[in-house]
């Protein structure tokens, strides 16, 4: 990690905002999951226990610059003031006269946040007039949102140029953890790549093709792989648009290095609903009016072999839709020997963290990615902006 930390500076007495993600799950106005908001805890409570004066600031959903009653910060900051165990103060706006005054009010060890930073129409187009409001709430910033760092906005980048800009101990796990996956694994380094669509992940599978041992692919798309290698898929889910980035990706991994695998056997049912009748089948034998939902027993056990004798794992995406119990077995099975494993094991993407958490095993990983689409860019090889705005070591 290049990047200079929390640790880098003195910040007692010195007013310190800290862009966060806490863009957590909502349902009627209450968190579903506050991993976010916990995985934040150690930068905040470092920098308020060294007497740090601390200014909050997140963005929660898509407001698109318009004040949206039902995306305010409160409710984030009631959990938050629940795991510090302290008050957090809340202003009314994000860097208006609420926001300043609650800045200036902060004494040595005290905690505050602003609004949601997407209410203000400057944020998304970093807006240098916004950047400059929100660095006047601090003295120094500081980047805890890695699950943001793929957004140029003023709160993750624009304000950077403002202030003295240090990563927090989230940022820089993740930045170690993910980048330790990219440069110089520990090897055999094997990528499992799931979820529905091919579309989201092509960046992320061509660079992990050319970097990782083996590749295995999971989820409905791996049904655009095998269809884009002229195989019968039923009706399981296949993006007719992609099956030619499917055939170039097929193309790139027989050129090597990566071994490409897909799912030899599949769970099927004639629709993704609870209760429904499935069958394991082979592959090429999915009936013609059932659609393929979660990997068979035969490809866990092979996924699961693998990861038992890696040095290095990283897995995006489920293998099925595992929200439905009926169609988990084949995430929970590889979930388990990833638990099991004595590689270095790193998870991304939300919906598997959570998968993850329900099966009981996310203290076994070595590292569970807070970042959706940041962990997809960063593996994808790109260097994420609101990494670059950060003040590099020794600078
Ligand atoms: C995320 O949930 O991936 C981040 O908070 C970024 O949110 P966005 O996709 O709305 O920019």
């Amino acid at each position: 990690m290049t990047k200079a930390t929390i640790d880098d500076v003195e910040v007692r007495g010195r007013r310190v905002l800290v862009r966060v993600d806490f863009n957590v799950p909502m349902a009627d106005g209450r968190i579903v999951d506050d991993r976010r908001i916990a995985a934040a805890i150690p930068t905040l409570r470092a920098l308020l226990e060294r007497g740090a004066r601390v200014v909050v600031a997140t963005h929660l959903g898509r407001p698109k610059g318009t004040v949206d009653e039902s995306l305010r910060v409160a409710p984030l900051a009631t959990r938050l003031s629940e795991l510090l165990g302290v008050t957090v103060a809340v202003a009314a706006d994000v860097a208006g006269e609420s926001a300043q005054t609650m800045s200036a009010q902060l004494r040595d060890g005290q905690i505050g946040m602003i609004e949601n930073v997407r209410f203000e129409p400057g944020e998304e187009r970093n807006d240098d007039e916004l950047a400059s409001r929100l660095a006047g709430l601090a003295d120094i910033y500081v980047d805890d949102a890695f699950g943001t760092a793929h957004r140029a906005h003023a709160s993750t980048v624009g304000v950077a140029a403002h202030l003295p800009a240090y990563a927090g101990y989230l940022m820089t796990r993740e930045l170690e953890m993910l980048g330790s996956v990219l440069d110089a694994p520990r090897r055999p380094l094997l990528a499992i790549i799931g979820g529905a669509k091919i579309s989201t992940k092509i960046g992320v599978v061509r660079s992990l093709l050319a970097r990782v041992d083996t590749l295995w692919l999971g989820g409905a798309m791996a049904s655009t792989f095998y269809r884009a290698l002229g195989e019968e898929t039923g009706t399981s889910l296949v993006e007719e648009d992609q099956l030619d980035v499917a055939t170039s990706l097929l193309e790139q991994a027989r050129r090597g290095p990566a071994d490409l695998r897909l799912p030899v056997d599949v769970v099927v049912a004639p629709s993704p609903t609870a209760g429904a009748p499935t069958e394991v089948v082979a592959w090429k034998a999915i009936p013609n009016d059932w659609a393929a939902l979660d990997i068979g027993p035969e490809t866990a056990a092979q996924i699961a072999d693998c990861c038992a004798s890696a040095g290095t794992v990283v897995w995006n995406g489920p293998l099925g839709v595992c929200e439905i119990p009926d169609f988990a077995a084949g995430t929970r099975r590889v979930a388990q020997a990833l638990a099991e494993s004595p590689a270095i094991t790193v998870v991304g993407g939300g919906d598997l963290a959570a998968a993850l958490d329900s099966f009981g095993v996310t203290g076994c990983i070595t590292h569970v990615s807070t970042g959706g689409g940041a962990t997809l860019e960063f593996l994808e090889g790109r260097t994420l902006p609101g990494v670059a705005a950060l003040l590099d070591r020794n600078s």
